[in-house]
């Protein structure tokens, strides 16, 4: 596919960011830092699988699982995976369902799907080693050993392990907001292999209404239509979940079916 250009929203001129820096002085440091050390990154990673390996190594170093998931503090962990699940609960999830959850992270939503789910029907992929470390100690943790979740490391999103039209959901949170297109395309080129034929994909983004833009290639921010343009040319058809504007969450959330 043809790379998108990403253009340069007024937040990344000079005159922009020194008057954020003079309005909020607290967060120049760590900002300066974080730049630093994705310069870093960059130059030492191929491609943005890697780099961003790398950059959940260094956040689960340097903070821990939690918050290098975005969650800063338990509550925040907790309230955020249980407004996952609730949504799919009240869009239908029935224990019956076998999902995939895409970019898992420590299991944030996935402990309460395994929980929800018969046994052997919640598949997480993560690319980071060290947040599958974590993601196992929240089975362990949460007593979840015999509801036998799969937890997988991948590389990529061409789901090549995983069986024909087999998931019922598959969901990715808070994890295209992380990638750039190239990936979200092969993700979604490769999506409706494994997705059940009456199943759905729902993947949050990082709406934007402007020009689309990145923030150290860590935040990646989309038009909906740029997305729903995506699914169309793998023959999938997306949706704004209007209802999820009403959680509040920073994210939108599109649905992707056959
Ligand atoms: C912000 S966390 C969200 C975790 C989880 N979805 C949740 O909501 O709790 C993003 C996760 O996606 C993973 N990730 C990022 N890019 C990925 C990719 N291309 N394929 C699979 N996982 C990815 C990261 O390693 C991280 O664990």
């Amino acid at each position: 596919m043809q790379r998108q250009p990403y253009v340069k929203r007024p937040r990344s001129r000079l005159s922009y960011q020194v008057a954020y820096a003079l309005r909020h002085p607290g967060k120049v440091w760590p900002h300066l830092r974080r730049m630093t050390r994705d310069a870093r990154l960059r130059l030492t990673t191929a491609d943005h699988v890697s780099y961003y390996r790398e950059v959940m190594r260094a956040d689960i170093a340097e903070m821990d699982a939690d918050a290098a998931i975005g969650s800063h503090g338990r509550e925040s962990w907790l309230r955020i995976g249980k407004l996952q699940f609730d949504y799919l609960v009240r869009h239908g999830l029935t224990p019956r369902d076998r999902v995939l959850d895409i970019g898992c992270g420590n299991l944030r939503l996935g402990w309460r799907l395994i929980d929800h789910l018969e046994p052997g029907h919640y598949h997480g992929i993560d690319i980071s080693p060290e947040i599958l470390l974590a993601a196992a100690d929240t089975v362990a943790q949460r007593g979840l050993q015999s509801r036998l979740p799969h937890l997988t490391l991948v590389n990529d999103l061409t789901f090549g392990f995983l069986p024909d039209a087999h998931f019922t959901v598959v969901h990715a949170h808070s994890v295209f907001s992380h990638s750039p297109i190239e990936v979200i395309d092969e993700c979604l080129r490769h999506v409706g292999r494994v997705l059940h034929p009456d199943g759905f994909f729902d993947f949050t983004f990082d709406r934007t209404e402007k020009a689309e833009h990145h923030v150290l290639r860590e935040d990646f921010y989309y038009r909906t239509e740029t997305l729903v343009r995506l699914a169309e040319r793998y023959g999938l058809k997306a949706r704004f979940m209007d209802d999820w504007e009403r959680s509040r969450h920073r994210q939108s959330k599109l649905r992707v079916t056959h």
